[in-house]
């Protein structure tokens, strides 16, 4: 949601900046803008829609080449995706530009006050009324990194602001608060980025910026403060990917190209996870083992595919460790007065840390006295910064709107959580986990497998061009696959799609069924028969009832073969685990459905990849 690049250097600051913007597009945005600083003068371009629209405006009319720039992708939440609103926005003599990321909550107390000092607001947006508060700043006589001060400790809400001031045109100043920013650093140049993929062509050396901290960047010197001026030491870190992992690969969609990782995605998150003599470990793990002995339950909160994974880890963690688990929507968690302390472990799962909702569920938990394990995939970022313990997914960059990668990747890293605490807390025989992490490490094969049947997937996919509505069904393990199945399809080809808990059905869902209506079902493996024939009876209601049944089997699963209109087969693995393959036919087709229907699938309407406002 919302990207932001800054960029100070040698380079052409415009050029810069917009390859800065295309990196961050994935975020989902409605318009797009540039600001640069030449000869004590501000140039602004923006324009609503994508930021195609705003090169060809630049390819005609170039700004003049700067060394100091910003710019910004915008998701609008005040004010609708026009050019007037899209950022960067000026004050009222055009000496400050400005950007923003989040929401200013005292944005109509600040506006009267703006307005009654008789200045003009051109736009519907809260970001154009810190510009001028900004700018009133400077105009009263102190420097562009005071005045950064002074308005931050005006403002309520969740923001990231980076200015540049047309006077002072050799740095540029931004800060942060509840929402994300991290600087790249280079040599005789800087950068600045909502996430590190905005910078990761020119530098693999970040700094994490903490809560209400602010940066004032120029070519060659980085100094970060509190709002009160106040130096803080930032956190620097390397970044473990490069360039080529930020590129589609060949691929027609960043999406298509994540699918086809996951199984070194998978391969990636387990490595390291051993001791040379077979005992888990986690590194990240900042928990001491008797924190996790007095844990007598565990709370997982997430959003979106987060939380299916969550669901997954339920059965996983409950089955391994018999320590009572809940899973929670995160935008729920707060307002439902949960009874927590400090014998409640909460895991926030979260792809890119930033989950607003998320975020805020942790800090709730946090003062509540709960321990908070985070499991993210974004090094540097809210979310793990803000918990007490995590382990990152080592998914890479995940780039396409819809999460992939990162949903296999989060599977093994609860599933590693769940068998370590097993292993603290002595619920399973070392034997048991060996077994167990065997069988996972076996995963990556088993992945590539079910990716080598794509094509079959494709032609079901394109022969689904003009359904209306899809059903998934699951049990146990597999319900929350249903789920994430549903969720792909809505998101991508913005079909109808629901998921379903197989048994369910005749409580309610079945009155859906009708002639044709296509129904995806997972089907569990036989070796838990209770759940794999309950499954069965299960399809075979809804086809006697017309529907179109496309069954994911196990290999040399017979007894689906009568009533399976379509039969994807799916490798031999443990239930717990099957999520794993399972997953990924459902993913193909939604891609291949979204692709076949003309949508752009990185980028759905609507969405952004990551939802930093609540
Ligand atoms: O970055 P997070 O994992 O916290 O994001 C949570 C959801 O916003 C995310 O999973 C969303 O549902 C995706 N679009 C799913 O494909």
């Amino acid at each position: 949601m919302c990207g932001i690049v800054g960029y100070v250097g040698p380079r052409s600051a415009q050029d810069t900046v917009i390859d800065g913007l295309r990196r961050l597009e994935y975020r989902g945005y409605d318009s797009a803008g540039v600001a640069v600083v030449r000869d004590g003068l501000l140039a602004v371009e923006k324009r609503a829609g994508k930021l195609a629209n705003l090169e060809k405006v630049l390819i005609e009319a170039p700004l003049p080449r700067a060394d100091i720039g910003i710019g910004h992708t915008r998701w609008a939440t005040h004010g609708p995706p026009n050019d007037v609103n899209a950022h960067p926005h000026a004050g009222g003599a055009r000496r400050v530009a400005l950007v923003h990321n989040g929401i200013i909550e005292n944005f109509v107390e600040l506006r009267g006050r703006v307005e009654a000092d008789d200045h003009v607001l051109l736009s519907e947006t809260d970001t154009e009324i810190v510009a001028h508060l900004v700018e009133l700043q400077v105009q009263s006589g102190v420097d562009i990194v005071t005045a950064m001060q002074r308005v931050c400790q005006q403002l309520d809400g969740a923001f990231t602001l980076v200015a540049i001031d047309s006077h002072e045109p050799d740095k540029i100043v931004a800060a942060r608060r509840n929402s994300p920013l991290v600087v790249g650093l280079g040599d005789g140049e800087n950068f600045l980025g909502s996430d590190v993929a905005a910078f990761i062509e020119f530098t693999r050396e970040a700094l994490e910026l903490g809560q209400d901290q602010i940066v004032v960047m120029t070519r060659d010197e980085v100094l970060v403060t509190d709002f009160w001026g106040n130096p803080v030491q930032a956190r620097q870190f390397h970044v473990d990917w490069d360039l080529s992992a930020a590129e589609k690969d060949g691929h027609d969609w960043f999406m298509r190209k994540e699918i086809f990782e996951q199984p070194r995605a998978v391969a990636d998150s387990l490595i390291g996870r051993r001791t040379a003599a077979g005992k888990l470990q986690l590194d990240e793990m900042r928990l001491a083992d008797e924190e996790l002995r007095d844990i007598d339950k565990i709370i997982i909160i997430a959003c979106g595919t987060s939380f299916y994974a969550g669901m997954v880890a339920k059965y996983a963690i409950e089955h391994w460790t018999r320590t009572p688990v809940e899973v929670e929507l995160a935008s729920e968690f707060r307002y439902r007065d949960p009874i927590i302390d400090a014998t409640t472990l909460i895991v926030a799962i979260s792809q890119s840390g930033e989950t607003a909702d998320t975020l805020q569920a942790i800090r709730h938990a946090r003062s509540q006295k709960a321990k908070v394990l985070a499991i993210c995939n974004t090094n540097g970022s809210s979310i793990p910064r803000e918990s007490d313990a995590v382990i990152y997914t080592h998914a890479g960059p995940e780039i396409g709107v819809a999460s992939t990668k990162g949903f296999l990747t989060q599977l093994v890293a609860c599933y590693l959580l769940a068998l370590y605490m097993a292993q603290v807390k002595g619920t399973r025989f070392g034997d048991e986990i060996d077994e167990v992490m065997r069988q996972l490490e076996a995963m990556p094969d088993h992945i590539d497998k079910v990716l080598q049947g794509a094509e079959q997937v494709y032609e079901l996919a394109r022969s689904h061009v003009g359904s209306r509505s899809v059903l998934f069904l699951g049990r146990h393990a597999g319900y929350p696959v249903a789920l994430e199945g549903a969720l792909k399809l809505k998101e991508l080809a913005y079909i109808h799609a629901e998921g379903f808990a197989a048994g369910e059905l005749k409580h309610g869902p079945i009155a859906l069924v009708e002639d044709g209506l296509p129904v995806l079902c997972v089907v569990p493996p036989r070796g838990r028969d209770h759940l794999h024939d309950k499954m069965v009876s299960g399809i075979q209601e809804v086809r006697a009832r017309g529907a179109h049944t496309i069954c994911l089997a196990e290999e040399g699963d017979t007894s689906i073969e009568p009533y399976a209109d379509h039969l994807i087969r799916l490798p031999g693995v443990p239930v717990l685990l099957q999520p794993l393959v399972a997953i990924v036919p459902l993913q193909l087709f939604a891609c291949e459905l979204a692709t076949a229907l003309g949508h752009d699938v990185d980028q759905p309407r609507n969405l952004a990849k990551s939802v930093t406002v609540e």
